[in-house]
């Protein structure tokens, strides 16, 4: 076990996202397959100095907020406390500070809804206020538009903008003077900067990040999925297998029984569509192929439903990173006729892969042993992304 952390980073996610406009609390938004407080825990923990981390959820959302924290704290989770946020911004740090841990020297504040705030400024902000001193850390970039004072709409005044900086989360402040002016706060402030500059206490910036913004609107949310789509890489996967018909055998194609029809010899079900499938998704991932890796000829998959390899293969898939974008198959034979049962099977597939599945069958025009009706082809294409 590593010590007891000298940092601890508050999460605050207890807002409701009134000008997201979405029913849902914004922390539990989705934003690209996670929760935006997902992605703003994943990259607390990403950061370098090892840190008690205190996610301030809505009441109700308690409970959600554990599972999201420990998924994304992995080996970390021994660090993670979540707490019950209050009515103003406010109010919810302080619930987070009193869940504090003894050992605890500085305390970093951070807003769930800067969602892709990057590890790298949360690195900046800790080093500074771990490195001493009674002033507070706050992260600040300059304002890049002219400014104006107005009064409606009237302009009234130029403002110099190079004396304006806006600012950012996390900020970060010795823990005892942190609690300190929290207890002295006799008003509502719109940062933990300002409530401490409000007790007299001292404080600096250090260089922002524009990747920390912080999602309010729905404008807002559109930008982050557009960051996160960037930086998306794509990978395809083939596989094909061919399987001879043994009228004795039982046919399966596609993970459902065709009665009545000849099956497909093989170790396993022989179920073609299925393997290859999984051939396409190893490949994608760069992970080998079926045969390498479930031994086609182990006793223990000997007459297996292919439905097993195709759940292996997924999470095999998924651990090494990979989501699946989609996957299409090709039957290429003279029977049987697939048309009937098609949507069927492209809906059993694709609720077993979690992404579309799209199958289709042709002939061979008589040609080759599909053309002879000797036995069957699949052939496949996976697309992952990572
Ligand atoms: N926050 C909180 N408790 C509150 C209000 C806000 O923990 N009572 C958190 C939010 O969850 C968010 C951060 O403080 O991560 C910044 O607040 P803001 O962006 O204003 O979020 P909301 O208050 O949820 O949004 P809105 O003001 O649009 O309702
Ligand atoms: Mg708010």
């Amino acid at each position: 076990m590593s010590p007891e952390p000298r940092l601890a980073i508050v999460v605050v996610a207890a807002g409701s996202g009134t000008r997201l406009g979405r029913e849902t609390p914004k922390a539990f938004v989705e934003l690209r397959g996670r929760t935006i407080l997902e992605h703003a825990v994943r990259g607390v923990f990403a950061a370098t100095h090892a840190a008690q981390v205190i996610i301030v959820a809505p009441p109700a959302f308690v409970a959600r907020a554990r599972e999201v924290g420990e998924r994304a704290a992995g080996a970390a989770s021994a660090f993670l406390t979540v707490v019950a946020g209050g009515e103003t911004r406010q109010r919810s740090v302080a619930a987070g500070l009193a869940a504090l841990a003894p050992g605890v020297e500085a305390v970093l504040v951070h807003d769930a809804a800067r969602a892709l705030a990057p590890s790298e400024l949360i690195d900046r902000v800790a080093g500074a206020v771990l490195a001493g001193g009674s002033d507070g850390v706050i992260p600040a970039l300059p304002v890049i538009d002219t400014v104006k004072r107005v009064e409606g709409d009237r302009v009234v005044a130029a403002v110099d903008r190079s004396e304006l900086v806006h600012v950012q989360t996390p900020q970060g402040f010795p823990r005892a003077a942190l609690e300190a002016a929290y207890a002295e706060a006799r008003e509502d402030h719109t940062d933990d900067a300002a409530l401490y500059a409000a007790s007299g206490r001292g404080v600096v910036t250090v260089a922002g990040d524009p990747r920390a913004f912080k999602i309010t609107t729905p404008w807002d949310l559109g930008r982050a999925e557009q960051l996160l789509d960037a930086g998306v890489r794509m990978r395809s996967g083939i596989g094909i297998d061919a399987h001879a018909f043994d009228p004795k055998a039982p046919l399966w194609l596609g993970g459902v029984a065709f009665p009545g029809e000849p099956g497909l010899a093989g170790h396993s079900d022989g179920d073609a569509v299925i393997h290859a499938m999984c051939d396409a998704l190893l490949s994608a991932a760069g992970l080998g192929d079926l045969g390498s890796r479930f031994g086609s000829a182990r006793p223990e998959y000997a007459g297996a439903a292919s439905e097993v390899f195709l759940r292996e293969t997924l999470a095999l898939v998924a651990d090494a990173g990979y989501r699946v974008g989609n996957v299409a198959v090709q039957v290429v034979a003279n029977r049987p006729r697939l048309a009937p049962r098609r949507a069927e099977i492209e809906a059993r597939l694709a609720a077993l892969v979690g992404a579309p599945v799209s199958v289709a069958a042709t002939t061979s025009d008589g040609l080759g042993f599909t053309g002879r009706g000797e036995g069957l082809v699949a052939i496949a294409t996976a697309l992952v992304t990572h």
